[in-house]
């Protein structure tokens, strides 16, 4: 393996700017609050190492992907079998079909699933398949979630508020430059939480929608719950006009239970991704649902979905050895005894500092809402969080050896230990303590 002879991380990231456009190799990298990509010569648990041999405790997790933390033994056997089978590559195997029959097990929607590598890709099919299976073109999704970068689906994830448009009926709002200017004609934007705004665009296009897209648990805004009863009212007006329900289970699959959200919710939709968690660190996703849906894609029906590196062995043999140990005893039960200690203590330190964050969570995954007093339930609301304090926040927990990117949403991995969290805890006191100080309570 060839090795730049640099060690340090200014000189690196000098380096990057010259060959890697902005420095990185992903825009979301580009760490506003460190000012700096975190560079990272190694992960070993809940650890991520600097390049000098420094370990944080990672509180990114790869945007939620290393659910099991780094380096985890039963995954890194798993893609060397899958290496040791040739480095098969757009072949048809038994461990394609298994893995299926274990997702239908699993996830309640899943009759039928096809395995892909990422969620943006993988939720751009389901649209395409939504739009095959019901003969319609519009779908309905929820301001503030956010559903990959495809150029059909990147629209009002985090609009400026003076572009958002009117709080109850948001324009849809394109997220990057250089996307088809119409686009955004078969976007219908509403608010989250909102259910008069919901039946009102039903009741205006619901003859021309092809599906209902969100996220169950809108962890990309850091983590909004759905009110009682509101998944439940989705899936009855998706019923009423004849619409797809489509979750967008990317981050809460395998997280918040077995089955994700639609088993913690239970609500049961006729569509779904999953992703991250599902490889825990190895790229994999699925689009899985009912089989009268499912049914339309290509070579059944008339819905392309293909590609040389669908189901590339390596995540599909990582998925089944992820999948074996959410099956162990006591996995959730595990990960539920991590979440409430340190939940607690995270806000008794909040209480403690005098500073208005809300703090708000589900499972191993929670948002922080600086300068937010009271709950947040939609998107305006969570664009009024205080980015100055989140990133002097997130620097602070840096030097003190707690690694937050600066995203909506963090969390821990099952591999973190009660001393892990504690160390966070402890960089945490800090790191509210540097908001103090310079900012005040806010
Ligand atoms: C809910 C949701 N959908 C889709 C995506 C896109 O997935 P990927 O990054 O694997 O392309 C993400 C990624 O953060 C996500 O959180």
């Amino acid at each position: 393996m060839q090795r730049l002879a640099i060690r340090d991380r200014a000189s690196l990231y000098a380096q990057a700017q010259q060959v890697l456009p902005g420095g990185v190799c992903a825009s979301a990298r580009a760490n506003v609050a460190l000012g700096h990509p975190f560079h990272v010569s190694r992960g070993d648990g809940a650890g991520l190492f600097d390049l000098q041999g420094r370990r944080y405790v990672d509180m990114c997790t790869s945007h939620g992907a290393s659910l099991l933390g780094h380096n985890h033994p039963a995954i890194k056997a798993a893609v060397q079998t899958a290496l040791d089978l040739g480095i098969l590559c757009a072949c048809e195997t038994e461990h394609q079909v298994l893995l299926a029959q274990r997702i239908t097990e699993l996830v309640p929607c899943a009759e039928m699933a096809r395995f892909a590598g990422s969620g943006t890709e993988t939720v751009m099919h389901g649209l395409r398949l939504a739009r095959c299976a019901t003969g319609r073109n519009r779908f309905i999704k929820f301001e503030g979630h956010f559903h990959g970068y495809a150029d059909a689906l990147n629209f009002s994830v985090m609009p400026p508020l003076d572009q958002a448009g009117p709080a109850h009926r948001p324009r849809a709002y394109a997220e990057s430059a250089g996307m088809p200017p119409r686009a955004g004609d078969d976007v219908i934007v509403v608010p989250f939480n909102d259910v008069p705004a919901l039946e009102a665009a039903f009741a205006e296009h619901g003859h021309t929608v092809a599906a209902l897209l969100m996220e169950p648990v809108n962890y990309d805004q850091g983590c909004i719950m759905p009110m009682p009863g509101f998944a439940q009212r989705c899936r009855a007006l998706c019923d009423e006009h004849g619409a797809l329900l489509f979750f967008d289970e990317v981050l809460t699959a395998f997280r918040v239970a077995p089955g994700g959200a639609q088993e913690y919710l239970c609500v049961t939709p006729d569509l779904c991704v999953l992703g991250k968690a599902f490889g825990a660190g190895m790229p994999i996703s699925a689009l899985v649902g009912r089989r009268a849906v499912m049914q339309h894609l290509k070579p059944l029906g008339g819905s392309q979905m293909s590609g040389t590196y669908l189901a590339h062995l390596t995540g599909v043999l990582a998925a089944h050895a992820a999948l074996d140990v959410y099956a162990s005893a006591n996995f959730y039960g595990r990960l539920s005894g991590l979440c409430d200690p340190f939940y607690r203590e995270f806000q008794a330190l909040i209480t403690r500092s005098g500073v208005a964050v809300r703090l708000q969570a589900l499972g191993p995954r929670f948002g922080l809402y600086f300068g937010v007093g009271s709950e947040v339930t939609n998107y305006r609301q969570a664009a009024l969080k205080n980015h100055q304090a989140e990133n002097i926040f997130i620097r602070s927990c840096f030097e003190h050896g707690a690694y937050f990117q600066p995203s909506a949403h963090h969390g821990f991995s099952a591999a973190h230990t009660p001393g892990d969290l504690d160390l966070v805890l402890a960089a945490i006191e800090r790191g509210l303590a540097a908001v103090r100080a310079q900012l005040g309570c806010l």
